[in-house]
């Protein structure tokens, strides 16, 4: 983390975060608070617990009614992290997250331990290059797959994009991207492959745009050094709101990508972020 990073404190728990002893209870080992919209958490992993990257999970906390308050959740961290790292929005309304955003150490949590999803590997066809397209709390599936030598033996260049409304809210990102090239596991894997192509659209950054505008001007392109989609060579992963996933569909689909799934891979794969 570096020091101008905007890392505020945990906020007190509430008195309702007791402790479950559910079976499928993980204790809270980490707490970092980003803005007043975003934080991430680290808790233990279920011994037994196996993933692919970019696959997601149930998780949640005891509601009111005695019931448990579950949403999908994608692992952030990657397969061998001897921990689960999850990143999230708090939505002060939210059933869950007005709750979650509170989480503290030693806290506990329910984790369903059956990860499922289609930002995998084995959902895309081979190709050269693989563009991670994410938005928001959609940069989570990534933050697993960017640490996955898997993802760098597959492809030649691995290019990463995050749009968020302020510079704030690309932190998360922009730290985990910063830190991969220390990496002592990847570290040499990813040295030359991964570009990383940060925008805001609220707040003035050094690029600005929605990535949907940015892929239909071109800039993208430009910027990188690289050709426009083709179907031949780029596969693509995209993870945001319901919105976005549409838009970015119909320009993968417009330039001759197909949308593919675990038991039919093609050129590229869509989850939507967890919200609210
Ligand atoms: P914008 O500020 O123009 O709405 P959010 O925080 O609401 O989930 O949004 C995250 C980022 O995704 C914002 O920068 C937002 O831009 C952008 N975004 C939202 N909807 C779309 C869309 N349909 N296409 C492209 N970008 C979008």
């Amino acid at each position: 983390m570096t020091e101008q990073t905007p890392v505020t404190q945990t906020d007190a728990a509430p008195a309702t975060l007791t402790k479950m002893h559910l079976p499928d209870a993980q204790i809270v080992t980490s707490v970092r608070h980003y803005t007043d919209r975003l934080f991430s958490f680290r808790v233990t992993r279920p011994k037994t617990l196996r993933f692919r990257s970019g696959e997601f999970v149930m998780i949640g906390l005891m509601g009111d009614n005695g019931k448990p308050l579950l949403r999908a959740y994608s692992i952030a961290s990657p397969s061998w992290d001897e921990e689960l790292e999850f990143y999230s929005i708090k939505v002060q309304d939210g059933p869950l997250t007005s709750k979650l955003q509170h989480i503290q150490p030693g806290d506990e949590i329910i984790l369903r331990p059956k990860p499922v999803g289609t930002l995998v590997h084995d959902a895309l066809l081979p190709g050269k290059r693989i563009y991670f397209f994410a938005t928001g709390t959609g940069f989570a599936p990534f933050a697993s797959l960017l640490r996955d030598p898997d993802t760098y033996e597959r492809y030649d260049e691995v290019i990463i994009t995050h749009t968020c409304r302020d510079v704030a809210e690309l932190t998360y990102g922009r730290d985990l991207v910063e830190g991969l090239a220390e990496d002592p596991l990847i570290g040499e894997l990813v040295a030359g492959k991964l570009r990383y192509y940060p925008t805001t659209t609220r707040e003035t950054s050094p690029k600005m745009g929605r990535i949907t505008t940015l892929i239909e001007n071109g800039e993208i392109f430009a910027a990188l050094g690289v050709p426009p989609l083709n179907p031949s060579t780029d596969r693509a992963m995209v993870c945001g709101s319901l919105a976005f996933n549409l838009d970015i569909k119909a320009l993968l689909e417009k330039a001759g990508l197909r949308e593919g799934a675990n038991s039919e891979p093609k050129e590229f794969v869509i989850e939507k972020a967890f919200v609210g």
